[in-house]
Formats: structure tokens, C-alpha cells, sequence
């Protein structure tokens, strides 16, 4: 039997622009997905997915994750037509958009066959196979997800090309955040390609938000580092801006995010694909992080009350 992990994530600064090779900014959270692989003498792989979900998330996602599958098992040489395998998910981070639970779970996959199998493959490879994964979830994936669901902690993220650059980031200490949950099932490529096409058809417009997110980064990564949370917030609002800016928002998280700056975040924006999915507040202190967790719940949607830069 192998065993593997993955971490959950949320993206602090720029999910999409990342994808054009501007730098972003995420950090794993404290909720993970577990992987167990065991032989069968049946062929073919079957999989139970036994994580917590979204509604209708596994059903919409089903084609693709079996897309994924098949795709890190061709690059893993992995052969299954004589004997087989069972991947069994779980664990406590929900399968939802914007959390980073499709990264997540390929990551724990590539962890459990190297073990069962005594690939003994490093975190770079483990890494390499999860980023083959997210390509059956979305065609061009920038690597931000199965990078922070591979190595953890909090990154500094830019794709340069073909290859990818990751630097570790630290924090004074673990700062409390509330992910809001919108419910909504976000289809990545969808609203990826839907970027692209309006950046294609407004370059002027799309330029000038690009450059003020790759300004933002850049800000925002030396207020982190100086722990100047204030500063942090305030482009987190900047930053959701942006977003809505290139129109990967929607009146579900717009209205989860004006909810969390009046219980007094101090920044919140969506996170990941966006058009539902996750929004995150910065909430530094247990108190500040249950007033907002309770002020989104009260409106009956579900809040994640969890830690960045562990
Ligand atoms: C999705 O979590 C993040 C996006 O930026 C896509 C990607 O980076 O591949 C929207």
C-alpha cells in the first residue's frame, strides 16, 4: 500500500495573470487530500473518491479527473492492463473549486504510486507528475497549484516560459485567513479561455491591468515579508479589483468579499479560477477570523477558518 499527500491551497496575489507568466503569490493551508494506492488483481485502476465536497463538484469534474489520471499514469510509465490498482481520496480539504483540490489530489496520487511502487521520486518529480494532472483539468495550467499542493508553506510563484520558478517566502508568523465558499462549481478552462479571449480583443485595456498586477506582486511580497498586514489587505483589495477588472469575478464572491471588509478583514479578494469558488479574507487573530467566519456563515455559506505561511 502507498500513501500520499497533497496540500490545499489559496492564491494571495494574481491567479491568472500567473498564467502569462506575471508573478503570483500562494501559500498552502492547513487542510490536505490524502492518496492510498493498493494493488488489485483485477486490470485497470479504479478510484474512490471519499473526499468531503462541494455539491455537484466530483460529478461536473468527473471527466476531466479521469482525463488527469490517465495522463500522470502515461507519464509515470505505469501499466495497468495486467494487474491494477485502487486509489482511494480523502482527507479534510473539501473538493471545491479555488482551494486547489484538483492540484492537491494529483499530487497525493503521484506521492502513493512512488511509494507503492518504490519510484522514490523527490518533490521536484512528485511536482513534474502533479503538473501533468492539472493539464486534464485545464489545458494550460501555470503550475501555481500543484507546485504550492507539492512543496507547501508560502510561494512566490512565476512561469518563465516552459519552466517554472518557485522561491520559499517566509512569514513573522502563521496569519489567520477565512476562505468563503460560494458553492459554485468553476470551470477552469472556461474561464481561463475567457480571459484570453478579451485579452486578445482589448490589448490596450488588458495591458494596463497586467502591468498594475505585476506591480501589485511586487508590493505586496515586501509588506508580507515586513509583515505590515495592513498594507497586505489593502492589496488584496487592489488585487480583487483587478480581477473584476478582467472579469473572472462574479456578484456571489463580489458579495462575499464586501461582506468580510465590513466585519473588518483587512483585504479580501476571490481566489483561484473565480466565477464561484473560494474568496479569502485576511483576518490576522482568532477574534477577527470568527466574526468574519461567523458573518459568512450566518449568510448560509459555508467559511473555511484557516492559517497562511505555516
Ligand atoms: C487556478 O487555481 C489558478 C489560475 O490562475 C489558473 C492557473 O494558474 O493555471 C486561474
Amino acid at each position: 500500500m502507498g500513501v500520499g499527500i497533497g496540500f490545499g491551497k489559496v492564491i494571495l496575489f494574481n491567479e491568472h495573470f500567473v498564467v502569462y507568466g506575471l508573478p503570483a503569490i500562494a501559500s498552502a493551508i492547513g487542510a490536505k487530500t490524502t492518496a492510498v494506492v493498493e494493488r488489485r488483481p483485477e486490470s485497470g485502476v479504479e478510484l474512490r473518491d471519499e473526499r468531503p465536497e462541494t455539491k455537484g463538484y466530483k460529478a461536473e469534474k468527473f471527466a476531466e479527473q479521469k482525463e488527469s489520471l490517465d495522463q500522470m499514469l502515461r507519464f509515470m510509465n505505469i501499466d495497468a492492463t495486467k494487474s491494477g490498482y485502487a486509489i482511494t481520496l480523502a482527507g479534510d480539504l473539501i473538493a471545491a473549486s479555488g482551494v486547489g483540490a484538483s492540484a492537491a489530489s494529483c499530487a497525493a496520487i503521484a506521492r502513493a504510486f512512488s511509494q507503492e511502487l518504490g519510484l522514490n521520486y523527490s518533490d521536484e518529480r512528485i511536482n513534474e507528475v502533479a503538473y501533468e494532472g492539472e493539464k486534464g483539468y485545464h489545458g494550460t495550467p501555470s503550475g501555481i497549484d500543484n507546485t504550492a499542493a507539492t512543496f507547501g508553506g508560502l510561494i512566490w510563484y512565476k512561469r518563465e516560459g516552459s519552466s517554472q520558478m518557485m522561491e520559499r517566502m517566509k512569514l513573522r508568523k502563521p496569519v489567520e485567513i477565512v476562505m468563503g465558499n460560494t458553492g459554485l462549481v468553476a470551470d477552469t478552462k472556461l474561464v481561463v479561455g475567457g480571459v484570453k479571449e478579451r485579452k486578445e480583443e482589448e490589448p490596450e485595456k488588458y495591458a494596463r491591468i497586467f502591468k498594475a498586477a505585476e506591480q501589485l506582486a511586487h508590493d505586496a511580497r515586501k509588506q508580507l515579508e515586513q509583515f505590515n498586514l495592513e498594507k497586505v489587505g489593502g492589496y488584496m483589495d487592489e488585487n480583487h479589483t483587478l480581477l473584476q477588472q478582467i472579469e473572472v469575478s462574479c456578484p456571489e464572491l463580489d458579495a462575499l468579499v464586501d461582506l468580510a471588509r465590513n466585519n473588518g478583514a483587512l483585504g479580501a479578494k476571490m481566489t483561484g479560477t473565480g466565477r464561484g469558488g473560494y474568496m479569502v479574507a485576511l483576518t490576522p487573530s482568532r477574534d477577527l477570523q470568527r466574526r468574519v467566519a461567523n458573518a459568512i456563515e450566518k449568510k448560509g455559506f459555508q467559511a473555511l477558518r484557516t492559517t497562511i505561511g505555516v
